[in-house]
Formats: structure tokens, C-alpha cells, sequence
């Protein structure tokens, strides 16, 4: 009894082990899918959000977004004070009031299938799919929100 005791617990502690080590973090997964994926139109060289906003169809027009390429940036569009946007712009349409995909889902692959294997990594980084803005967040919520470096 108790050396099965002590396998379990063993086994406890390689499933732990495990999870740890395949957590979602920014540098090891989020960092190379944007580059591929995102950093085109999101890099160094593009404006800070409110640089954007001053001129927002001059911008898109160029295909330029605001700039999202750092840890410190990205993660603005999760929590604040962009809470959400970076949810509600890539969510495929399940999460969206509106049902529809989010208009930059399309960037993250060639075809659904690698979207959806993307997306899903988008999701696991987030830890908490919410598309909620700051307004309407409460802060269970927020707190739920993982995002690790
Ligand atoms: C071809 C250029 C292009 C690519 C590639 C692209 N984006 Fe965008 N993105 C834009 C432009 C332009 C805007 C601003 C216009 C708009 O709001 O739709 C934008 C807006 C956004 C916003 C909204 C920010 C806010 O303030 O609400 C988010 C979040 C975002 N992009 C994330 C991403 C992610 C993540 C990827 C990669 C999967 C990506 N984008 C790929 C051009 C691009």
C-alpha cells in the first residue's frame, strides 16, 4: 500500500512536472507565431496605439497596425487598456457576440486547419478567451487571464 502510495505520488509529480513545462509562454510560443504571422504589419517600426489612433485610415489604408512586436506591447491588447482586443480581433466567431470571426483570424494561417491549430495556442496563452472590454470586465475575470512571459 504504501509504495503504491508513493508511485502515485511520484506520478503526481511528473504530471506536474509535465504541465509546467508545456505551459504557453510568449517567448517560447507566442514570440515566433506573431513574427510569422503578425509582426509584418505589427513590428518595430510600426506606431504606438495612440500614434494609430490619430490616424487610423491612413494607416490601415498602408496595411500598417499598431505596434505589438515586445511582450510589453502585446500585452495591452489582453489586459489593459485594451482589455480583450487582441481576443475579439482573433477569435473564429465562437466566442464573438456577432458570430463572426474576428478580422485578423485570417492572418493566422493559409487554411482553417492551421488557423485553427494557431488559435488555439493564442488560447492557451491567454488562459482566459474573454472578449470583454475594460468597461465590462470584472475582476475575476482578469485575474483569470494567464499570459505568461
Ligand atoms: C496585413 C497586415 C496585418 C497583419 C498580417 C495583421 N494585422 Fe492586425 N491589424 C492590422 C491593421 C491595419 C489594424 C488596424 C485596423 C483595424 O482595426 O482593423 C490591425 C488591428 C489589430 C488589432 C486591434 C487592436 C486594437 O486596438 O483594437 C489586433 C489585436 C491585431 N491587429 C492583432 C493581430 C494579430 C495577432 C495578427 C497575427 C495573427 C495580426 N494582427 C496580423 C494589420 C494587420
Amino acid at each position: 500500500m504504501k509504495k503504491l502510495m508513493m508511485g502515485l505520488a511520484t506520478m503526481a509529480l511528473i504530471w506536474t512536472a509535465q504541465a509546467q513545462a508545456a505551459e504557453v509562454t510568449w517567448q517560447k510560443d507566442i514570440k515566433p507565431l506573431f513574427a510569422k504571422h503578425c509582426l509584418g504589419c505589427h513590428g518595430e517600426k510600426s506606431p504606438e496605439h495612440d500614434e494609430f489612433a490619430r490616424d487610423k485610415k491612413g494607416y490601415s489604408d498602408k496595411n500598417i497596425g499598431m505596434r505589438m512586436d515586445s511582450y510589453s506591447h502585446l500585452i495591452t491588447y489582453v489586459g489593459w487598456p485594451y482589455t480583450g482586443a487582441l481576443i475579439r480581433r482573433l477569435d473564429d466567431g465562437t466566442t464573438r457576440t456577432d458570430k463572426k470571426p474576428g478580422n485578423m483570424y485570417e492572418h493566422l494561417g493559409a487554411n482553417d486547419v492551421e488557423r485553427q491549430a494557431n488559435l488555439a495556442i493564442f488560447k492557451s496563452w491567454v488562459g482566459s478567451w474573454n472578449v470583454k472590454r475594460w468597461s465590462d470586465v470584472s475582476k475575476e475575470e482578469l485575474n483569470a487571464i494567464k499570459a505568461k512571459f
